[in-house]
């Protein structure tokens, strides 16, 4: 199928990524291992199926040397963390709106012509209401979500002007082993230095569709092979939600601290920004033919179990 460039390929969703891409043809990861490690692709490296080349998005003369020769870009790069916008507010217009740009523009230099990009279901906003991809009824209420629909409209404009494919895939909240960042991995983390109490950011009462990074990243090869030719626009996610009290009652459970009690801070939403419902509906990747295999639900169980025993290894 070609030769893989994979823009943050040592992180979360990157690295599962990568040991799939990597059945398919050479892979090459840029990375700036500010938040991706090495140890997640170490497996592919030692067997000669990825390279790493240690780089930034944002350093345009070396993401496009290193891009040179390759078919197929995923761009995966981003500010982790939606609510550090709220402080740095140049942050998302840098490494979300500014890194786009330069991936695409290093696209049409080297010639690369087929782009996946990881978007979000934050470029909704707030809503009750299952969203559509044709329907953007509510616009994106975070930095972070204004530069996914920045980066979307980017690529939109290198589709038309440039003659490249690219498939955009908006996800859910993404759960599951290596995770980096999100609630489950917050709840485990203070629980480990709290072991009493569990603090949680608003009532609880936030809920979002939870994806399993299986499906993530089974979902994006599968756009690969069946999205049509020019730009494709589809959400990923299972059709359920799961609210944040349920998955703080689920880390409690499956921490060594099962009696620690659960305080919610109050407040519809964690922090401003934080969106308190998303639901996004999975029919127009279905009717491509995939199917998200895990419930909301269970995807964050499974999640949970894997990141439990990441952050309290058994001795
Ligand atoms: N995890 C989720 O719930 C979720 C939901 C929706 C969308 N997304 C998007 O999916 C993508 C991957 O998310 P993730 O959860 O794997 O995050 P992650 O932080 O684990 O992975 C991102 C990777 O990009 C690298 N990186 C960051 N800035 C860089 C830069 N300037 N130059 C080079 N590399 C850089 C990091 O080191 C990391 O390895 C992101 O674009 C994110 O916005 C994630």
């Amino acid at each position: 199928m070609g030769r893989f460039f994979v823009v943050g390929g040592a992180g979360f969703i990157g690295s599962h990524m990568v040991d799939r891409l990597v059945a398919r043809g050479p892979v090459t990861v840029y990375d700036n291992l500010s938040v991706g490690k090495r140890a997640f692709i170490e497996a592919p490296l030692a067997r000669g199926a990825a390279r790493l080349v240690e780089g930034d998005v944002l350093d345009l003369d070396r993401l496009v040397e290193a891009m040179a020769g390759h078919d197929v870009v995923v761009h995966l790069s981003a500010n982790p963390e939606a609510r550090w916008g709220l402080e740095r507010t140049r942050l998302d217009l840098e490494q979300g709106t500014i890194a786009t740009y330069n991936v695409l523009e290093a696209m049409r230099r080297t010639g690369a012509k087929r782009l996946v990009f990881s978007s979000s279901g934050t470029v909704y906003g707030d809503t009750s209401e299952e969203r559509r991809e044709a329907d953007l009824g509510n616009l994106p209420i975070s930095l972070y979500g204004a530069s996914k629909l920045a980066g979307e409209a980017l690529i939109s404009a290198f589709v038309e002007c440039f003659g490249l494919s690219a498939t955009i895939f908006r996800f859910g909240n993404v759960v599951g082993p290596r995770g980096t960042h999100g609630a489950a991995l917050d709840f485990l983390k203070k629980l480990r230095d709290r072991k009493t109490e569990l603090e949680v950011l608003g009532d609880g009462r936030q809920s979002k569709p939870y994806l399993h990074v299986s499906d993530c990243a089974d979902g994006m090869l599968f756009g690969l092979d069946h999205a049509p030719e020019g730009l494709g626009i589809y959400n990923l996610a299972p059709p359920d939600q799961t609210s944040v009290a349920r998955i703080a009652e689920m880390c409690v459970r499956a921490s060594p601290y099962p009696d620690a009690t659960i305080r919610f801070t109050g407040g519809d939403r964690g922090w401003p920004g934080d969106v308190p419902r998303s639901r996004m509906s999975p029919e127009k990747l279905a009717g491509l033919g995939f199917r998200v295999r895990h419930t909301s639900d269970e995807a964050v169980r499974m999640a949970i179990e894997a990141l439990a025993l990441e952050v309290f290894p058994k001795e």
